[in-house]
């Protein structure tokens, strides 16, 4: 399962950025026929507003990816101590290369984070868990790390908002890797949340779930 993650994002690393951002007009095509055209710059930039641009404490992205959608952010919040962790190494070498040099970047599986309990007072995971392999130890493993009364941001795919996307994902991403069944739905994910959290916040745009909550 691992490999195929690998192996996967390894054969995307070059059109990934991309398609996400939709930066020609055949990713936006494929954006606006396969995911009712929700705009992951758009939810990128919701979940970003989130973090305080003078943040000063220890933030977790994870899965860092290339850090396309953070590497801005991350770069200007220069009192913050900022830990990027990804289990692809060709995402993970794109993203040190836009990163600054102070910001540490691992690589690592979310499934077993290489941390102390309670070690960041932020984590944002962005477009991960359609991703990892084993969710119920990602979101062990996230929230083990997280302090009390620090806060958790993230965005993923979930399954049952429409047909065309939940066939895309069971037909072709989830066989080459770039997404891992089993898929959650809304009320899933918000039975976790709220089952780990005091405070949660939690929106839909298509089939896209994202949330700030504090544990
Ligand atoms: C769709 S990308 C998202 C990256 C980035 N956050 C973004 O929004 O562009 C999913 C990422 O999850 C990573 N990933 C998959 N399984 C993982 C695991 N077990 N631990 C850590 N990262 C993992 C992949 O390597 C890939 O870079």
């Amino acid at each position: 399962m691992e490999d195929k993650v690998k192996k996967a994002y390894h054969s995307s690393k070059n059109i990934y950025d991309n398609v996400l951002t939709q930066g020609s007009f055949f990713s936006r095509l494929y954006i606006k026929v396969f995911w009712s055209g929700t705009d992951d710059n758009e939810i990128a930039r919701k979940l970003m507003s989130y973090i305080p641009d003078d943040f000063d404490g220890k933030l977790l992205d994870v899965p860092v990816g290339t850090a396309v959608f953070t590497f801005q952010k991350w770069n200007a919040l220069d009192k913050a101590e900022i830990t990027c962790l990804d289990y692809s190494i060709d995402m993970i070498d794109q993203a040190r290369q836009r990163l600054n040099q102070d910001i540490r970047c691992v690589q690592g599986d979310v499934g077993a984070l290489p941390f102390e309990d309670g070690s960041f007072d932020c984590v944002l995971s962005m477009n991960g868990f359609h991703a990892f392999p084993d969710k119920k130890k990602a979101y062990e493993e996230i929230f083990r790390v997280l302090k009390k009364g620090g806060m958790l941001i993230g965005c993923f795919y979930i399954k049952g908002k429409s047909k065309i996307t939940d066939w895309l994902i069971n037909s072709i991403l989830s066989k080459k890797g770039w997404f891992t069944p089993p898929f959650q739905s809304e009320e899933e994910v918000r039975s976790v949340l709220n089952r780990y959290c005091k405070e949660v916040e939690i929106h839909t745009d298509g089939s896209i779930i994202y949330f700030r909550c504090v544990k």
